[in-house]
């Protein structure tokens, strides 16, 4: 991999290539439109003008105390913790399960548009808190909206159940255990995710969740390496049996944890976009992708939050290829790889890796 600027390649062509997401939020997902229907349809009225929606740090509602900064556009002057208000108060919007399905279908809409054939989803019941004690009945009916678009030919769908770094060791424990008795369709992984840096190291408190989960055959994928250090992804593989770090990009920081994350062959789903938008490097320059990549780690290339952070996951691809030199190749590597690291269903991953063999040895002019 060259690691310098090099021509930007078509979006067109990334599009192109099937291939998976393994790090996006349900929740991050919304358009505009999705946002004013569920708005108007429940007599709630906007923190602001539709225009700057997604300028989270703009609108007082969504703004800590503690926050002063003013400067910047987007979710990233608002910071993580911001961020994550917006989202609550956004998920506060799907109240039936008419609009929850609608909501699951349109992801999968979303999803295609990108080229993305497959795709774990991370869904965080409690910032849907229209929800609270019915948990299971949104997964159902999120999983009717995922059903729909999969009989549709639309991108499949796997749902990463997500714990809330601030919640209790007593309520994830429940939320696990009501999961792995009532197996809810859909549901294949096990995630937690929120602001490491506010909630501190949490690894203990999760700890018999995630075995549950691990006992019960559900997959984990931690969010750590984000808003924490090395620290924070060491607790989420010696803990929480993690297979895949959601982020870990502070990693690199520690060179005994890049060894331990190529020897076990565990995945960082990298998500640059919304690290710079949300503050944790200043510039793609400084992003440690490149490095991660040098340094033999398992990476794939995700959006995290798309519709807030503005953007898709082909623009993101093709930035990143612009910014650290990768060619037609490199991008293949990612969509081989995303496939390899996502938990779809080895009938599925075969699938896409021969439609993508087939595709890569046309090379695009
Ligand atoms: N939930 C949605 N986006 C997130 C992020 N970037 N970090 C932690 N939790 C999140
Ligand atoms: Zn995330």
């Amino acid at each position: 991999m060259l690691h310098h600027p090099a021509p930007r390649i078509d979006e067109q062509t990334i599009r192109a290539l099937p291939k998976a997401e393994v790090h996006v939020h349900l929740e991050g997902t919304f358009s505009l439109l999705d946002m004013l229907t569920l708005a108007k349809e429940n007599g709630v009225a906007l923190p602001g003008p539709a225009a700057t929606l997604f300028d989270i740090s703009t609108h007082d509602t969504f703004r800590a105390p503690e926050v002063t900064t003013g400067g910047g556009a987007g979710a990233g002057s608002a910071g993580l913790s911001g961020f994550l208000r917006f989202l609550d108060w956004q998920c506060g919007l799907v109240r039936t399960a008419d609009q929850a399905a609608r909501v699951a279908y349109a992801f999968a809409v979303r999803q295609s548009a990108s080229g993305i054939r497959y795709s774990d989803v991370i869904v965080n019941p409690t910032h849907w808190n229209a929800w609270r004690g019915r948990e299971l009945a949104l997964l159902d009916a999120l999983a009717a909206g995922f059903d729909e678009a999969d009989q549709d030919g639309l991108c499949r769908v796997g749902v990463a159940y997500s714990l809330l770094r601030a919640q209790s060791a007593a309520s994830a424990e429940d939320a696990v255990d009501a999961l792995v008795s009532a197996r809810p369709r859909r549901v294949i992984a096990l995630s937690v995710d929120g602001d490491e840096k506010v909630s501190g190291r949490t690894g203990e408190k999760f700890r018999r969740a995630f075995a549950t989960a691990a006992g019960a055959g559900l997959h984990r994928t931690v969010h750590a390496g984000e808003s924490s250090g090395p620290e924070g992804v060491w607790d989420a593989i010696d803990l929480l049996q993690a297979e895949r770090i959601d982020h870990g990009v502070r990693s690199i920081e520690d060179p005994a944890l890049i060894e331990r994350l190529v020897t076990d062959g565990i995945s960082l789903g990298v998500c640059p976009r919304s690290n710079i938008t949300l503050g944790i490097f200043p510039s793609w320059a400084e992003h440690p992708l490149p490095a991660l990549l040098d340094a033999g780690v398992t990476v794939t290339l995700n959006t995290d939050d798309p519709a807030p952070l503005g953007t898709t996951l082909e623009s993101d691809w093709a930035v990143a290829a612009e910014q650290f030199g990768f060619d037609y190749a490199d991008l293949v590597g990612f969509a081989a790889r995303s496939i390899d690291a996502s938990f779809a269903d080895p009938d599925t991953k075969a699938g896409l890796h021969a439609e993508l063999s087939t595709l890569a040895e046309v090379v695009p002019a």
